[in-house]
């Protein structure tokens, strides 16, 4: 093992701008072929991989036999001439003139390049995380996180850190993560919502991002047990601005993603680009009522009153080619703190945003109620002890004003705009029902 540093590194995301030059990568062995006297290295860095060539005659012996016995993922720094190559996805190759191992990998790799199924790979995240596919759905994954980020920033909101540890249930008390806090019951959160209310009224536009927990039973392709949410609340916006804001939100990130990774989405992941360009706002607005006509006419078993399932949301979601609003779902079937509609009080005033595609609902939100006795009947409606949240009735004693927000789910926007079967490919480390390794 060397650990000696030439002086200068390029990464292989920029060496299409170093043709002609002759430079230093530093990475891990992808892949090899060899033919006689020709070796072609697959070198990934982290930021893309690229084809090394190593000609016999024109490397020191040395280097070629450190370049012959080169194993799957193996360490090295490979230097040479960055050539145009039409034939690269990437538009260059490198022609090499020296080879330094860092680590020779001397055990067999666990993930060959043969097949494996979904559980091994799963239970090898650590090394999965380093094919193309997978390293490239983390590098989007960023890019979303970081345009929310900026999107929020130019709106100037303010991030406000929620707590992660609370003593209450906000979307329902039968998906909680309990822990022991010094002898007394306390939950992981199911959403930073509450605690935004508050900073609304102090901060007038507020979002929190982190991880959020709950204990879904369900193991579809939709659920995890930790995900992230990015949650705005935002003082005196009724339920169309919160709309008009996600649908600007959510037609930014995608633009943005198409600006950075479009080549990624279709070399590397399949994605139908064409599909994502049609994410512009304004988006398609139904109401639940228009849903369920919809969703009879489609052959769907629904009754009022019932939320809809991921078949319903699909259904739903292939009649638009972008996403589309649900509105006004029956209170009954929604979580306590939504407003009803002052016109109609048998439904509130919510939407989800099904994503298009299949993907089925990646944002909830509502306009809340602001009214301290409406919000204290609801609560005795849905059993929640009002003592914990004495505070969260204050904001509706002390300045109450309207004021909406929603959550999106970070996970289920990634697994849409990369186009992946399931969101356990969209986090680093997917906790769900079954899995809790690596
Ligand atoms: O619709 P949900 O439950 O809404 C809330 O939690 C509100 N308190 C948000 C708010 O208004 N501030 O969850 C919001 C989003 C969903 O649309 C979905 O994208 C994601 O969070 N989500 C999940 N993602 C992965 N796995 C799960 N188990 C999820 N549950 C919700
Ligand atoms: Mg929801």
């Amino acid at each position: 093992m060397t650990t000696s540093a030439p002086l200068t590194f390029t990464t292989i995301r920029h060496l299409n701008a170093c043709v002609g030059q002759e430079v230093t990568l530093q990475g891990w062995l992808y892949n090899k072929r060899s033919s006689g006297k020709i070796q072609f290295l697959i070198v990934r860095d982290g930021t893309g991989t690229v084809q090394a060539v190593v000609v016999k005659k024109e490397v020191s012996e040395q280097d070629w036999e450190v370049a012959s016995g080169l194993t799957q993922e193996s360490s090295v720094r490979v230097t040479g001439w960055v050539r145009s190559d039409e034939r690269s996805p990437l538009g260059v190759e490198l022609t090499v003139t020296k080879v330094e191992l860092v680590q020779l990998v001397s055990e067999e790799y666990p993930l060959s390049h043969k097949e494996h199924g979904v559980d091994f790979l799963m239970s090898h995240r650590h090394l999965w995380m380093r094919t193309p596919k997978q390293a490239t759905i983390l590098r989007i994954r960023h890019t979303i996180e970081r345009a929310l980020r900026a999107f929020f920033d130019e709106q100037e909101f303010v991030l406000v850190d929620a707590p992660v540890l609370t003593p209450v249930a906000c979307e329902g008390s039968s998906t909680q993560f309990a822990t022991d806090y010094f002898g007394d019951p306390a939950f992981l959160t199911q959403s930073g919502q509450l605690y935004m209310e508050a900073a609304a009224s102090a901060l007038g536009k507020v979002y929190c991002f982190g991880p959020t927990f709950r204990a879904e039973k369900s193991k579809t392709r939709r659920h995890l047990t930790e995900f992230w949410m990015l949650e705005p609340e935002m003082a005196f916006y009724d339920l169309e601005a919160s709309m008009e804001l996600q649908e600007q939100m959510l037609a930014t990130v995608v633009q943005t993603v198409l600006a950075r990774h479009r080549a990624e989405l279709q070399d590397v992941l399949g994605r139908d680009v064409a599909a994502l360009e049609k994410v512009q706002a304004p988006f398609p607005r139904i109401t639940y009522d228009e849903a369920l006509v919809r969703l009879k006419e489609a052959g769907q078993s629904v009754v009022w009153g019932d939320d809809f399932g991921a078949p319903d949301e699909t259904v739903l979601a292939s009649q638009f080619d972008r996403p589309v609003f649900v509105t006004h779902y029956p209170a009954a079937c929604k979580a306590f703190y939504m407003k009803p509609d002052p016109s109609r009080p048998e439904v509130v005033l919510c939407a989800d945003l099904l994503a298009p595609e299949g993907y089925g609902e990646i944002i909830g939100g509502s306009q809340r109620i602001d009214d301290l006795q409406v919000l204290e009947e609801r609560m005795s409606a849905h059993g929640i002890p009002r003592e914990p949240l004495a505070w969260y009735l204050d904001l509706r004693r002390y300045g109450t004003v309207p004021h909406s927000g929603f959550g999106i789910g970070l996970e289920r926007t990634v697994a849409w705009i990369c186009g992946l079967e399931h969101v356990r490919e969209t986090t680093p480390f997917a906790r769900m029902l079954t899995r809790i390794y690596p």
